[in-house]
């Protein structure tokens, strides 16, 4: 598997970790030098949570996957195909390993934001990579619109502590946005953009 990693700079260790959601129960694989590898990102868990009581349907994309949960278990519980990216290339491969464990149907590949996306989609997920930077951040959450079919959603997560306010404020000037919750000061945000 080495062949996969040769321009990262952490050494692997692979290992798996279990998480449950509602009723159902996945395995991951995880590694080192990828985003919250002791278990799943409180973050992307409140989420998954929030969008279980959302009727999601269609094509969608997971922005900045990692090793995959958000995008294949909302797959699993929706019976739906996501596209996953992430620019990191042990998260990708990671997930296409966790795509093929929990047997869900979604297809991963590296992108730097979305420049290897080609497709529109009718929903967009994310946690966005906020140590990355702000310009980043506000090109995934602003850009998601050129990669959206009419009338399709953004959804994402971010901590109070992360800009939450702003970038609520700063998308409400090109689209509908709600708080969807607010749990223990993360933000679960719905944009539908003008
Ligand atoms: C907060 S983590 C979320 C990871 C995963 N979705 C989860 O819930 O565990 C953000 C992810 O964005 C990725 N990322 C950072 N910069 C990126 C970029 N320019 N394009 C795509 N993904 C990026 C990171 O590699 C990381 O996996």
């Amino acid at each position: 598997m080495n062949h996969y990693f040769t321009n990262e700079e952490v050494k692997s260790e692979l290992r798996r970790i279990n998480v449950n959601i509602s009723d159902k129960k996945f395995v991951f694989n995880v590694d080192n030098g990828v985003f919250s590898k002791k278990g799943l990102d409180f973050g992307s868990r409140s989420m998954i949570e929030a969008l279980l009581t959302e009727s999601l349907s269609g094509k969608a994309l997971d922005v900045g996957c990692g090793y995959g949960p958000i995008g294949i278990i909302l797959s699993s519980f929706f019976n739906l195909s996501f596209d996953m990216i992430d620019v990191n290339k042990r998260a990708v491969h990671l997930c296409e390993m966790n795509i093929k464990e929990n047997k869900v149907n979604c297809n991963t590949f590296v992108s730097d934001i979305y420049e290897n996306v080609n497709k529109k989609y009718d929903f967009i997920v994310t946690n966005p990579p906020i140590r990355a930077g702000k310009e980043i951040v506000y090109k995934i959450l602003f850009e998601a619109k050129d990669y959206l079919l009419p009338g399709g959603v953004l959804y994402f997560v971010v901590n109070k502590n992360q800009g939450a306010k702003s970038m609520v404020r700063d998308l409400s000037k090109v689209a509908k946005v709600d708080v969807l919750k607010n749990n223990k000061g993360f933000f679960v945000i719905k944009c539908i953009f003008d």
